[in-house]
């Protein structure tokens, strides 16, 4: 059995006292046991806070991404061990919105993954095509290279101590979810890719969708059998809507 996972990715939203107002929210609207386990991703710079207002709640603390390097002089950066520190107990890697907007290719995106799981923390691994991808029939083949790129550096032991979220750009933040079928089909997938190295880290490895996920969509794509739960966006912003979400991964 897989225990589904509901993630927030918050992005670059939100102030000290919005991220406060949200969690507080999130906490007295919260089922003492959900079905699923629920992750928040909030930016880097209130994670400490927000560790602290977690505290013995449901919630478990992620952040958005990991430097691959473990510590030196690298400016901006943040290592896996200082997530930890902090309390952090997931790392989103390979957003789509890191590999477009910051060039983080398959290569540097395996190392964030290398040594986010190193630190013991569980990385998220995002992969997905692009609507281009998808039109030309690539997206197979799109999400065999992002996948392949962290089993050969990492194997299928170190995958499977991660979570996978599968998401097609094309979704993310338009509003145009998948259909359940749609994301089954590539979650199918990327299940039988890991079991060609490992089948029983496949079948254990949780798969997430992500890209357009709300309360309104999310019961039917959870319902999916290769889909155990889902990495939010916009929705993850309104506490409300966000519980709803978590309630529907069952
Ligand atoms: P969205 O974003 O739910 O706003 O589409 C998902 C994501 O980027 O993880």
């Amino acid at each position: 059995m897989r225990r589904p996972i509901v993630a927030g990715n918050w992005k670059m939203h939100g102030s000290r006292s919005e991220t406060a107002a949200l969690i507080e929210e999130l906490l007295s609207g919260a089922p003492a046991k959900p079905a699923a386990a629920c992750v928040i991703c909030p930016p880097f710079v209130y994670l400490q806070e927000a560790a602290r207002l977690l505290r013995d709640s449901i919630f478990s603390l992620g952040a958005q991404d990991v430097c691959a390097e473990a510590h030196g002089a690298f400016t901006g950066e943040i290592s896996a061990a200082m997530l930890k520190d902090v309390g952090c107990e997931y790392v989103i890697v390979g957003h789509s919105e890191r590999r477009l907007l910051y060039r983080d290719g398959d290569q540097l995106i395996a190392r964030k993954f290398a040594a986010a799981h190193a630190r013991g923390l569980v990385p998220i691994l995002c992969v997905g095509e692009q609507l281009a991808d998808r039109e030309a029939g690539r997206t197979n083949e799109v999400i065999t290279r992002q996948l392949d790129a962290v089993l050969e550096l990492c194997g299928a032991g170190a995958l499977g101590h991660g979570v996978i979220a599968y998401e097609p750009v094309w979704a993310i933040g338009t509003g145009r979810n998948a259909t359940p079928d749609q994301a089954q089909e590539v979650h199918a997938f990327i299940r039988a890719r890991v079991g060609e190295r490992d089948a029983k880290i496949a079948a254990a490895t949780r798969i997430l969708y992500g890209g357009s996920v709300k309360a309104g969509n999310a019961a039917e794509l959870f319902e999916m059998p290769d889909v155990d739960g889902g990495l939010i966006g916009g929705a993850s912003l309104k506490g409300d809507e966000f519980l709803t979400i978590l309630a529907a991964a069952r």
